[in-house]
């Protein structure tokens, strides 16, 4: 038995469809803990491309019980579109649930959140414009909307009156936006009731229920470290907490329950949306790797920003989110490079600073200090054991792993399943050595 977190280790973006999907082939739940429709996780299964958002990826496995956790935010319209298309294209859903106590994303949550990102001109975040931000803002002021509420017909038409007429303030005097008509909204929302109510349940008692039986749970994350509403890159995060912590928060389990925590990350870095990105490259290789990466969002189709592996930004989600071991995805867009640049380190106020700077200033204006290693230009699509690999791609995964003082147990050279490497068993395999007061491994020599 093993409960395994799978998290993004960047800005989000990082694979963590695929190699979620990977494990879920041993998983007997998954379980989202948190965001909403803001996610894209692209899973390609024989030449078939599924595009999630919120539905967990395990949903390809019809035996894996799959739970829209407490943490998230669900946004009826779309959710309710994914089950279809996945009806469509053949994928049993009986095994979705949801919980009833994640939070709903109402109209006036989508308008506010596109409305005040116009607002906020040059400090924009660049959102999705899903209504993530103001569903949870909802939340924590407790006027939010939650599955349980809509699941109750008699007093949904009556908070939903208070609370429509509430927002309409909102957007009409200060964002001088049209009202919403409550008997509108009222309607459309009793109808997804009905769709959706075969699904609710109490999610943290049905994973209770699994973890007494000893099931294999995975806890697959959404976003990653670096838009984490406390440990990323604040103010330009998502408003959710898509580190390890999270994943307990918002699926409602003890952090004693989990086995394993498993960090994705990209052989190269990407970030959508505004706010610093130090190893950014906005010329030539920059395009090369958003060209090769097709680094383009699943939700908003937005183009990736592209910029080299970040080892300070590693190190960092190794230490957030006690990861023990990673999965490396993508390393086939490096194929073509005669060199590879990896930032060891950041030069801030002409001082090296290896760890990353929770002040917002200091990393909007440190420089990447880089170690170029040589690349090996020739394709990798075709490896599927580490003998396979040229010795410089061996290499270069070895400086990683030295760098951020984590094994890599999975190594991913393509969208479909078998275009993987697996180094060692990420499940079973041995744990992170702990590191003593010096910050070298207990367990070294
Ligand atoms: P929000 O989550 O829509 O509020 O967006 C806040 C920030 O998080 C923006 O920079 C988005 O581009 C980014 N973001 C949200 N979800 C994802 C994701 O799944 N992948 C990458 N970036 C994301």
């Amino acid at each position: 038995m093993a409960n395994v977190i799978v998290i993004g280790a960047q800005w989000g973006d990082e694979g963590k469809g695929k190699i979620t999907d990977l494990l879920s082939s041993s998983a007997d739940v998954v379980v989202r803990s948190q965001g909403g429709v803001n996610a894209g996780h692209t899973v390609v299964v024989a030449g078939q491309t599924f595009k999630l958002h919120l539905i967990p990826s395990g949903i390809l496995y019809p035996d894996t019980e799959c739970i829209i956790g407490s943490g998230t935010v669900i946004d009826p319209e779309v959710v309710i579109e994914e089950m279809e298309q996945l009806k469509k294209l053949g994928v049993t859903i009986d095994n979705l649930y949801i919980s009833q106590t994640a939070h709903i994303t109402m109209p006036y949550h989508r308008s506010i959140d596109r409305a005040s990102e116009e607002r906020r001109g040059d400090y924009k975040i660049g959102t999705t414009g899903r209504g993530i931000g103001p569903t949870y803002a909802d939340k924590s002021e407790r006027t939010g909307v939650r599955v349980l509420d809509l699941m109750d017909s008699k007093l949904l038409p009556e908070k939903l009156e208070w609370t429509i007429n509430y927002k309409n303030v909102i957007l009409e005097k200060l964002y001088n936006l049209p009202p919403l008509d409550p008997k509108e909204v009222i309607k459309e929302y009793l109808k997804y009731a009905e769709y959706l109510r075969p699904y609710v349940i109490d999610s943290s008692l049905k994973i209770y229920e699994a973890v007494k039986k000893k099931k294999n749970i995975l806890f697959e994350g959404a976003q990653g470290t670096l838009l984490d509403l406390d440990h990323g890159t604040y103010p330009y995060v998502t408003s959710s907490n898509p580190i390890a912590g999270g994943a307990c928060v918002g699926s409602g389990v003890g952090p004693t329950i989990i086995d394993r925590v498993i960090g994705v990350a990209k052989a190269y870095t990407t970030r959508v949306g505004e706010g610093p990105f130090p190893t950014e490259l906005t010329e030539e290789i920059g395009q090369l790797l958003g060209d090769r990466g097709a680094e383009f969002g699943t939700t908003t189709g937005r183009s990736r920003r592209c910029g080299w592996f970040d080892a300070v930004i590693g190190r960092y989600a190794v230490r957030i989110n006690g990861l023990d071991c990673l999965a490396i995805t993508k390393l086939d867009v490096l194929d073509t490079l005669e060199e590879i640049k990896v930032c060891v380190a950041y030069e801030i106020d002409g001082e090296t600073c290896y760890h990353f700077p929770s002040n917002a200033s200091h990393f909007a204006n440190c420089k990447p200090v880089y170690k170029t290693l040589p690349g090996w230009q020739q394709p990798t699509t075709e490896c599927r054991t580490l003998e396979d690999l040229p010795q410089q791609a061996l290499d270069y995964l070895k400086f990683l792993a030295e760098l951020m003082e984590v094994p890599i147990a999975i190594i991913s050279l393509g969208a479909s399943r078998d275009q993987t490497i697996i180094v060692e068993d990420p499940i079973h395999g041995p744990k992170r050595a702990l590191l003593d007061a010096d910050g070298s491994p207990v367990n070294e020599g």
